[in-house]
């Protein structure tokens, strides 16, 4: 599959993740599915599309007709074989569970032809599993992006253990038509970004649990100490700390290393349902912002 073939796009999940790469697609004049298992959830994630689109129609840097060209470009739906068909390559961001990616991808699977490219978005799960499950292991990739997606540049390339060169081509090249940058990654627990990023959000779970310093402080250090845009407990309470968590215990398990044992606060808080702002509350309450 050469990038140039490209012109559909199938995206597995209206979370903020898949909406989010749905939005880069379509962005870039791609058409686009977006697909999850309930309307309510595509619904949902149209919302997560429009809601930033129409702030900055406010600002003046988009109008209304930009917006609605980028939505019309999306199909919602709930079923994978409407989805997949006339894609060239599916992106697959549901739920971080090993056991729902492999079903999810064995659907897409039945009603894809076999040059079709499968790329996942997964945080840290195996792309070799993954791709291993499917009948397509060279044409399989990851492709994580980060949330905001339709903000931040980054997407790492992921090659899986059979991921062929061709398709790692095809991949970088796809990324430049989304405007992004790629860098590419050998398969590793939590790959670059997350292997680094995701334990320093644990160990400030720790020091808030050592009482080193409150979380206010916490964030507001690491904010004028390092210039990061938002402290560790903003960016978890942001990306969810349930997120954070499957990647501590990904990259614990994978390595058994136990500089990366989850932070028992983290795993409080997400036991409580505490899981940032999606659920209201996470470090932070969130109940009483407008
Ligand atoms: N679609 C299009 N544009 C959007 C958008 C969207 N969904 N969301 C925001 N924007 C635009 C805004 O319109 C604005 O544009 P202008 O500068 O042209 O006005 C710009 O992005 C900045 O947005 P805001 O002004 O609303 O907000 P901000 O300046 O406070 O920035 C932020 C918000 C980009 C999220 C910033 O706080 C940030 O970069 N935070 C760190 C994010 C980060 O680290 N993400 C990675 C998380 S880790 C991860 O994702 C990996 C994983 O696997 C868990």
């Amino acid at each position: 599959m050469q990038v140039e073939d490209v012109k559909k796009v199938c995206v597995l999940g209206a979370g903020a993740m898949g909406a989010g790469i749905a939005q880069v697609c379509s962005q870039a004049g791609y058409a686009v599915a977006m697909r999850d298992i309930e309307q309510k959830f595509v619904d949902a994630g149209f919302k997560r599309i429009r809601g930033p689109l129409m702030k900055r129609v406010e600002k003046g840097k988009m109008t209304a007709a930009e917006v609605d060209a980028v939505v019309a470009r999306i199909q919602g739906t709930t079923d994978v074989a409407s989805a997949v068909k006339g894609a060239q390559l599916v992106i697959e961001a549901v739920p971080e569970k090993m056991e729902l990616k492999k079903q999810v991808w064995a659907e897409a699977e039945r009603s894809c032809p076999p040059e079709v490219v499968f790329a996942s978005n997964t945080s840290s799960l195996s792309i070799t599993e993954m791709a291993a499950s499917t009948k397509r292991p060279d044409r399989f990739v990851g492709m994580h992006f980060f949330n905001p997606a339709p903000v931040m540049k980054l997407v790492e390339v992921i090659r899986g253990s059979e991921t062929s060169s061709d398709t790692i081509a095809f991949a970088k090249s796809f990324c430049l038509k989304l405007g992004k940058e790629a860098v590419e990654v050998r398969e590793a627990p939590g790959f670059v970004v997350n292997r680094l990023l995701v334990p320093m959000m644990n160990e400030a779970f720790n020091l808030l649990l050592e009482g080193v310093a409150t979380a206010e402080d916490i964030d507001k250090a690491m904010k004028l100490g390092t210039n990061m845009p938002m402290g560790p407990f903003e960016l978890a309470d942001f990306t969810g700390l349930d997120i954070g968590l499957d990647t501590m215990e990904t990259l614990f398990r994978e390595t058994g290393d136990g500089k990366f044992r989850p932070s028992p606060l983290l795993r409080q808080y997400v036991r409580a349902g505490r899981l940032g702002r999606k659920t209201g509350k996470g470090v932070y309450d969130y109940t009483a912002s407008p």
